[in-house]
Parts: structure tokens; sequence; C-alpha cells
């Protein structure tokens, strides 16, 4: 099918957004077989079934890529707590925090928990997206972790979306581990890898690096089995506090480094170095009502892409609009509207790994979204409005 006159953000080259003004794009199995100025069409590519996008913007699909998006129960008593004046931190030394939604997970078998996730994908999916990450993390058990994955994989048999699994075992010490990190790792963070690796059910490996979770020695024993068993790596570095996270990941060749408010200079600079994209997660710097800006200027000096995600989760973030993040990331975070759309396009198709999503061009996927605006930065500018028309998912238009 050839797409005609559409107004394309392609976010895959130099010009503002990869804009073509009067663009066109033959779609062909899936994928983007040509795009370009309507003008230039190459004849092979005419004469075929056409659409006419009535000169709507076209920009690649959203990608999602940092959720927790699997999970049994909320932690809306926790809210409570916090506007009563009580720290995440806090909170978390209690026994409530991560540990409590690892309660309301084990409940679940794999079923339950896709059940439950799926009005939650359904939100994004109206949105535009068209890939999410899916981190384990609230199961901190052999069982439980394989389950969350497994509810991950079959969000795709289930919608047309595509899943990338994070393994997130080393997400926070369990109660009956309390004061026993290092048996925590040996004992199960490291065999629910194996596990799940054997299984085919993690496509990377994740961990906290923070206080109230791991050391970077602890990450680093997990980071090492992952690359034994060829997975590459991620990290939730440096959300409350610097303890060199973001410098573990990039010595990894991480994938992405996430959160990062207290990241400085000399991390970014490690990241740009191993190509780690840093992504920003501002539902969560919101809901903490945290202060300290990630290093946004380090970032941009360096080199650092840049990918902003929702970080859906029960407790820090308990955001379910890549629409909304890309506003707070401008308005919180100082973004470019043009840096926020790339944060959920070209940068956080990097951030997992996926060199055939994030832009339109030639040979990628055919996962695109046509929008009722006149500019892409209406995107990021508006909130609590979706102005989408229509998703286009490997190639197939479905109206919103
Ligand atoms: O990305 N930082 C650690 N993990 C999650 C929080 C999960 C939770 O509080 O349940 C995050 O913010
Ligand atoms: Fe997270």
């Amino acid at each position: 099918m050839l797409l005609k006159n559409a107004r394309i953000a392609t976010m895959s080259d130099d010009r503002p957004y990869g804009m073509i003004e009067r663009g066109a794009i033959k779609v062909a199995k899936g994928r983007i077989a040509w795009v370009g100025e309507e003008k230039t069409v190459p004849s092979e590519h005419r004469g075929g079934e056409e659409r006419d996008l009535g000169g709507r913007l076209i920009t690649p699909a959203l990608i999602d890529c940092h959720t927790h998006i699997v999970y049994g129960g909320d932690r809306a008593k926790e809210f409570e707590l916090r506007l009563k004046g009580a720290t995440y931190e806090e909170i978390s030394r209690a026994g409530g925090g991560i540990v409590s939604t690892v309660n309301a997970t084990r409940d679940k078998t794999a079923k339950e928990l896709l059940e439950l996730s799926l009005p939650r994908v359904d939100a994004l999916i109206a949105e535009g997206v068209s890939t999410i990450e899916v981190k384990s993390g609230y199961g901190l058990d052999i069982e439980t972790e394989c389950a969350m994955l497994r509810a991950g994989r079959l969000i795709e048999s289930k919608r047309p979306i595509r899943v990338k699994t994070s393994f997130l075992g080393a997400h926070a010490v369990p109660s009956d581990y309390s004061g026993r990190e290092d048996d925590f790792i040996d004992d199960v963070c490291i065999p629910a890898l194996e596990s799940a690796h054997a299984e085919g059910l993690a496509d990377a490996v994740d961990g906290f690096c923070e206080k109230i979770a791991f050391t970077p020695e602890q990450i680093e024993r997990v980071f090492r089995r992952a690359r034994e068993l060829g997975l590459p790596v991620k990290l939730h570095a440096e959300q409350l506090s610097n303890l060199g996270g973001a410098k573990l990941a990039a010595r990894f060749g991480a994938l992405s480094a996430d959160h990062l408010e207290y990241a400085v200079d000399e991390d970014a600079e490690a990241m740009a170095r191993a190509g780690t994209v840093a992504v920003l997660l501002p539902g969560a710097f919101y809901t903490l009502r945290e202060s300290k800006h990630p290093p946004i200027g380090a970032f941009r000096r360096h080199g650092v892409g840049i990918a902003v995600a929702t970080d859906c989760n029960p407790g820090s973030s308990p955001l379910n609009s890549i629409l909304l993040a890309l506003n707070m990331a401008c308005t919180i975070f100082r973004l470019t509207p043009e840096e926020s759309l790339a944060g959920a396009t070209r940068n956080a198709a990097r951030a997992l790994g996926l060199e055939d999503s994030g832009r339109i061009s030639q040979g990628l996927r055919a996962d695109m979204v046509a929008w009722n605006v006149e500019h892409p930065a209406e995107l990021a500018y508006r909130f609590g409005y979706n102005p989408i028309h229509e998703r286009i998912f490997e190639g197939r238009f479905e109206s919103c």
C-alpha cells in the first residue's frame, strides 16, 4: 500500500523531526519499503493500492521502553501515607513499597497477572504505542519472577503490540532475606535468571542499584551472569542517591541506565562512551516529589541518547500515559518537544536494542501513528488529551 498526502516526522535524520512536508510511504509485508517526498515516488511503488492520509502528521509508533506493567494489587494506601509526610524510602524500610506489591503478585497466576495488565496495555495502545518493555521484579522468587515474564510474553498473543521483557530479580530484598542481600543474589536472583533464560523468557537483565535495594558489587554479580548467558543489561541507577550504578552499567555496555536524577557529569561521559541510553522517568520524579533533576545538560553535552518512558508501576509511578510522560519531560525536565518525541521513538528503540523500530525509514517495521495535529510539538504540548487518528501496526491500520 502507498500512503500519500502525509506530513511525515520520520525522526530519522538531522532536519527538525526528520520532517518531510508532503510525503509518501510504501508499506509492504509489514515493513517500510520506501519513504520520501510524494513527487519522487519511484514508478515501481506506484499503481497499487493507495491511501490518502489527508495531510495528517505521521510519526513512528510510540515505544514505552520502561514499564512494570505486570503486577498484582495497588499501593493507594502508600499514596495516602506519603501525603501525610512519609517518604518512599521510609515506607520501603518499614516493609511497604516494592515488597508489598511482591505479596500481591505472588498470589496470582501468570494468567491472572496477564488479565490485570491488559487494561493498562490498552491505555498505551490507545495512545499509539506499538512496543512496550515489561519487567519482572515483583516476584523475587523463582516461580513468580518467571510467571511475571510469562504474563509479559502472553500480552503479545492478546493484543497487537510488541513486548520486550527484562528480568529484574534484583529489584528489592524480600522480607525472608532481609539483611542477607548476598544470599538473595546467590540463592534466588541468579537461579531465577537462569530459569527465565532457559525458558526463553528474558530479553534483557535489569537491576535496582540503590541503598534500599542492591550495591554495585551485588548488581555486578548479576550482570556477569547475564553476560555469560549472552543477555544485554540495563539498570535503575542514581534514582535516590549516587552509588555508581550508571558507571557500572556503562562498564557492561548497558542498553540503558534509567532514572538518573543523581547522576553527574562523569556518569554522562561514561554512558556516552558506552552508547548507553539515559531513560528519563518523569512520572516517578513527579510522584515522589523529587527536586533533583537528572543532568540533562551533561547528557546533551556528551551526546548521550535520551529516552522517556512511563515507568508504569503501582508505587513510584502509577502513570499509564506515554503522552503525559512526553509533556512532563518537557515541562519538568526542560527537554525540547523534539527531544521528548525522540525519547519515545528513536531513542526508546535503542534503549531496547531494537534496530528495526522507532523511525520511519526504509526497511524498518511499519509501526506508525497518524495524528490530528498540525505540528509534532503538539504531542508534548497538550496534556490530558489524545489526538490520535489511527495506529498502524506492522502495516495494518487500526482506527482509534
Ligand atoms: O522504577 N526504582 C525502582 N523500581 C521502580 C519502583 C517500583 C515500585 O515502587 O514498585 C521504579 O521506580
Ligand atoms: Fe522502574
